[in-house]
Formats: structure tokens, sequence, C-alpha cells
């Protein structure tokens, strides 16, 4: 395990304080593939290099103030790739848990799974429910873990256990449906970002991700450093999100909140 320390990271990451940070950031991080590619490499290294990044990411979301981050890390449909790759993949997880998982903790991050782990070989399965165990109480960083997630599926799931709940159809709100799926008690994303010039959501919070601010760049993940997302944050915070209402209204909100009291004698 590298050693990082406080310090060193804290010069590496300094950058100017965000005014708006997103609260929950979700990460389609795509490209691993070309990046190798481009480089005459396996595709294996690209996957290799993608975590790599992904622990430089992590500590850039503690330090730029982000609280829930959710990662797409492996997708249903991903289960039709070569099976060699598959397995890869798998254990790719499996050394992340292993390599990162004290440091994460001993950074204040808790880690969640989003998905099905029904289907997962049993030793990364229990490895999954283990770490999500051991970090439960960390309350700086929620790490939400997309592995074997789909939203389509998600949401199937959610349908089937109001079901058998036994939740009348006329009581099934909008608040319903937030409660059953893998994100219960979660806000949703503010921020979705995707790497590696794609522009679609690949079936990643397609319920959630309603009312999110999408962003899209050309830089493949393992590219995609703290620099990037810190810019891919200024970009969020330029931005004005109506929520179907007017600009009238939205400034007319603005103001009310920024309204100071005036104080009395
Ligand atoms: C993202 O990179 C990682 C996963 C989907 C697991 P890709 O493997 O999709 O890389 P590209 O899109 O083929 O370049
Ligand atoms: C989405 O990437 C899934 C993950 C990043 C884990 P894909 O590379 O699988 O998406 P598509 O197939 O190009 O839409
Ligand atoms: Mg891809």
């Amino acid at each position: 395990m590298t050693i990082i320390t406080r310090e060193s990271r804290r010069k590496s990451l300094s950058k100017p304080r965000l005014e708006k940070a997103p609260e929950h950031v979700a990460i389609i991080m795509d490209g691993n593939g070309r990046w190798a590619r481009q480089r005459g490499l396996p595709r294996s290294a690209g996957h290799r290099q993608g975590t790599e990044n992904l622990r430089r990411i992590v500590r850039a979301a503690v330090e730029f103030g982000v609280r829930i981050m959710t990662i797409y890390a492996f997708s249903t449909e991903n289960w039709s790739r070569p099976r060699r790759e598959v397995m890869l993949l798998m254990r790719i997880l499996e050394m992340v848990i292993d390599r990162e998982l004290q440091e994460l903790h001993e950074e204040g991050v808790q880690i969640r799974h989003i998905g099905e782990l029904d289907g997962i070989e049993g030793r990364l399965a229990r490895k999954v429910a283990e770490a999500c165990e051991y970090t439960r109480d960390n309350q700086r960083l929620i790490l939400n873990v997309a592995f074997n997630y789909g939203g389509r599926d998600e949401i199937v799931h959610a349908v089937q256990n109001i079901v058998r709940a036994g939740i009348a159809p006329e009581d099934i709100t909008e608040g319903t449906i937030n409660r059953y799926l893998y994100t219960s008690g979660l806000p949703d994303p503010d921020l979705i970002i995707r790497t590696s010039g794609e522009s679609r959501l690949s079936n990643f919070l397609i319920w959630q991700g309603a009312y999110s601010e999408i962003y899209t760049t050309e830089t493949y993940w393992p590219d995609f450093g703290p620099s990037a997302f810190y810019e891919a944050l200024v970009d969020y915070g330029n931005r004005r999100r109506r929520f179907g209402k007017t600009d009238d209204q939205i400034e007319a909100d603005v103001s009310k909140y920024a309204r100071v009291p005036e104080r009395t004698i």
C-alpha cells in the first residue's frame, strides 16, 4: 500500500475552495479499454490504471467537500463481455478492497454497495459485504460502489419488494419507490460525470438521475485526475438548476434565502 501523508496530499490537491460543491457526485468511469489501446496495451492495463485513478479521485472528493460519491464499476450489461475480461474485473474489485480498505476506513469513507450481490462469486460477495460492514459508521464520505448494478434491474427489484410488502397501489408515491431503491435514504445525484466522450447513461441511476446535471469529457477515465475532477465541479457551480421553474422564480428563491435577517437591538 502506498503511503500518502495528509501533508503531501494537501499540497498536491490545494485548490480554491468551491463556492457550490455538489453534495452527491456520480461517475461513469468509462474509457479504460480505449486508454490502453491508444498505448498498445491490453485492456487489462487500462482497468488497472483505472483503479489507480479511482484512489486519487476518492481522496480528491474528500478534499473538495463532496459528501456522497457513486461510482459505476460494473453494469448488469457488462456480463456480456468476454469471460476473461469479466473475471479480470471481478479480480480487480477484490484487489482494490484488499489494498485500499484500511486506508479508506482511516480517511472516514463509508463504503456501500449498490446492485445485486447474488450472481457474484461467494468470496468476493463476502468481501464486499465485510467492507461495507467495517466502514458503516464512517461519515466523511459515503462511497456507493455500483457493482453488478443496472438501473432497470434496480427498479424491478424495488417493485418486487413493494409488492412483497403488501403496499396498496394507491399508497405508492415517488417517496415509496425511493425508499425501495438501492440508494434508499440518500439524496439524488446533483452531478453525473461521464468520461471518454460518450453521452449516455448506460442504465446508471436512471430514476435518481432525473434532474442531475450531466458533465461529459473526452478524457478517458485513467487520465481524469483531481484537476479534471475539480474543473467538473467548478462547471457544476456555474450551472443553473431550474427543476421546471422559471429563471425569475429561481432568482426570487435565491434572494429569499440570501436575505440577512435584520438585527434587533
Ligand atoms: C470502463 O471502461 C470500465 C468498465 C466498463 C468496467 P471500458 O472497459 O468500458 O473502456 P472502453 O469504453 O472499452 O474504452
Ligand atoms: C458503463 O460503461 C458501465 C461502467 C462504466 C461500469 P460501458 O462501457 O459498459 O457502457 P456502454 O456499453 O459503452 O454503453
Ligand atoms: Mg466503455
